[in-house]
């Protein structure tokens, strides 16, 4: 992989250590105002109709639960938890790279008031704050819950929590304020009457409590609603003073339960992404019809041509033009380098090269400067040096070739004896004739030449011409003669 991709998920691992790590602990005692963070995702997410748990759908890059992770960025946390349950060791087992975030099991899913019960023995004695989160809205902005901590602080609230008026509210907890945003009452959509349903002011799912008021609150709790459930909005229901921020852009609030929610929420991420790259200076000739993952990495003047689909730790670097019609995935695209009708995937593409049209780069395949991968050619775990060509139909499997270096028409590495794989090794200069078969393990030296059509299974050195194919055999006449023989048959 390449490896400033790879750096890059590394980073994205580290989110929550960075969060943690900032705090010493010396601070720890000096800071009168501890926040511990709840991020619930013990839920199957019925809706979604998947034996995945919800919380690990895929948007954009990262998981839903990813992102919510994501949104705590520029917050100082003392502790932060997940609750699992439904699928938990897959949870636990995709957030491997999180050193910090602590695991904590709700065996049954009664709720997501029942959820936050589970911290009771936990948080026993902590005077801080309760930062909840629901796992499964992901496209909350990191200054969004900020604002939310210095309302609650300044306010002095035991609760405040997020809002949003929704266009189409259907499915969200409605909340009802009085004239100053303070909460007046929490009801569930299913447990709304016709004329509550009217409200579109949302419950968002993003709560700071007061702990020590929260903690004598949830034990309390009672299942007497449509769904049975131990619902944690209705201890805000308790809790005085609570009150709700309004968040302008409502799209933040977007909670998916569904796969038609996973996709609206994917287009909004999109817009997002591809907003902010223009701004910072690349060109897409057709937005809507390109996919940008949000982990991707562009650097100004590259130019993205109809769909094209960049995913994972890709990097494209300035004057690049990818597309149209091409995926890249995990890959560092070099400086003006041209990607044409292809898949390139953790691949890495140096200066000035011309990858394409059809051309499949996978599994390490490195490309030097100023070459050309042209039309039906695969690359695997190959290193090619610098202004090599490999211009139609071959494929180069675990060799390593030097630089100018021409590879001809059809020529294929045999890496493969059935069982294990070996490698093939091509000097500086060296050039093979159309449709040979390099078979490896095989060395060929700097400035070889390799006839065409030739099977080549022995090493060859330095500067020699190789050839290793049947003599051509030619018969003057042959014609003539084979009329005479059919005419003398006839009789
Ligand atoms: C919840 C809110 C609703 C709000 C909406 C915003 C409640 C009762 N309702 O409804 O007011 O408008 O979010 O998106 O809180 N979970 C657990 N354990 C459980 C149940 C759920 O950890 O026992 C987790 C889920 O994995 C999910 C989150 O809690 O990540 C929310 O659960 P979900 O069932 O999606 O609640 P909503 O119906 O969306
Ligand atoms: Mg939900």
């Amino acid at each position: 992989m390449a490896r400033r991709a790879a750096k890059a998920i590394a980073a994205c691992g580290r989110v929550g250590t960075v969060q943690r790590d900032r705090v010493g602990a010396t601070e720890l005692t000096a800071r009168n105002h501890m926040v511990a963070v709840a991020i619930l995702a013990a839920g199957r997410g019925t809706r979604m109709k998947s034996s995945l748990p919800k919380v690990l759908h895929s948007l954009g890059g990262r998981s839903l639960i990813e992102w919510a992770i994501s949104s705590l960025s520029h917050i100082q946390i003392d502790r932060c938890y997940a609750i699992v349950g439904y699928g938990g060791d897959r949870v636990k087992a995709a957030l491997d790279g999180y050193s910090d975030l602590e695991f904590v099991e709700q065996a049954e899913q009664l709720g997501t008031g029942h959820a936050v019960q589970q911290l009771l023995p936990h948080l026993e004695g902590f005077s801080g704050d309760l930062l909840v989160l629901n796992g499964d809205v992901p496209l909350l902005r990191p200054q969004t819950l900020e604002r939310l901590l210095e309302t609650h602080k300044q306010k002095q609230n035991a609760v405040t929590l997020l809002t949003a008026q929704l266009p189409d509210p259907g499915g969200y907890g409605r909340v009802f304020c009085d004239g100053r945003n303070c909460i007046k009452q929490i009801v569930e959509h299913r447990d709304c009457t016709t004329a509550q349903k009217q409200n579109n002011r949302i419950n968002a799912g993003v709560y700071c409590f007061r702990w020590s008021e929260l903690a004598k609150i949830l034990p309390k709790l009672k299942s007497n609603n449509d769904q049975q459930e131990y619902y944690l909005t209705d201890a805000v229901n308790y809790m005085r003073p609570a009150m709700a921020v309004d968040v302008d852009d409502y799209h933040e609030m977007f909670g998916v339960n569904d796969r038609k929610q996973l996709a609206i929420a994917y287009q909004i991420l999109q817009d997002r992404i591809k907003d902010r790259w223009m701004s910072a200076g690349v060109t897409f000739t057709d937005p809507d019809s390109c996919t940008i993952d949000d982990t991707v990495q562009l650097e100004p003047d590259t130019i993205l041509e109809p769909q094209t689909h960049l995913r994972g730790n890709t990097v494209v670097r300035s004057g690049a033009r990818i597309g149209p019609g091409s995926l890249v995935e995990n890959s560092d695209i070099g400086e003006n380098v041209t990607v044409l009708y292809s898949v390139v995937a953790d691949s890495i593409v140096k200066n000035s090269t011309r990858i394409g049209p059809y051309a499949h780069l996978r599994g390490e395949a490195q490309i030097g400067e100023h070459c050309r991968v042209g039309n039906f050619v695969e690359i695997k775990k190959t290193t090619v040096g610098d202004r090599s060509n490999v211009a139609h139909l071959s494929y180069l499997g675990d060799a390593t070739l030097g630089d100018r270096v021409n590879v001809g028409a059809g020529t294929i590495t045999a890496n493969y004896d059935g069982v294990r794989k070996h490698q093939t090794h091509i000097g500086n200069g060296t050039k093979t004739g159309s449709n040979s078969v390099l078979v490896a393990p095989v060395t060929l030296g700097e400035n070889v030449t390799v006839g065409a059509g030739s099977v080549i299974t022995k090493d060859v050195q330095d500067n020699a011409l190789a050839v290793a194919r049947a003599r051509q055999t030619v018969k003057p006449d042959w014609k003539m003669k084979e009329e005479v023989r059919r005419m003398k048959d006839e009789g």
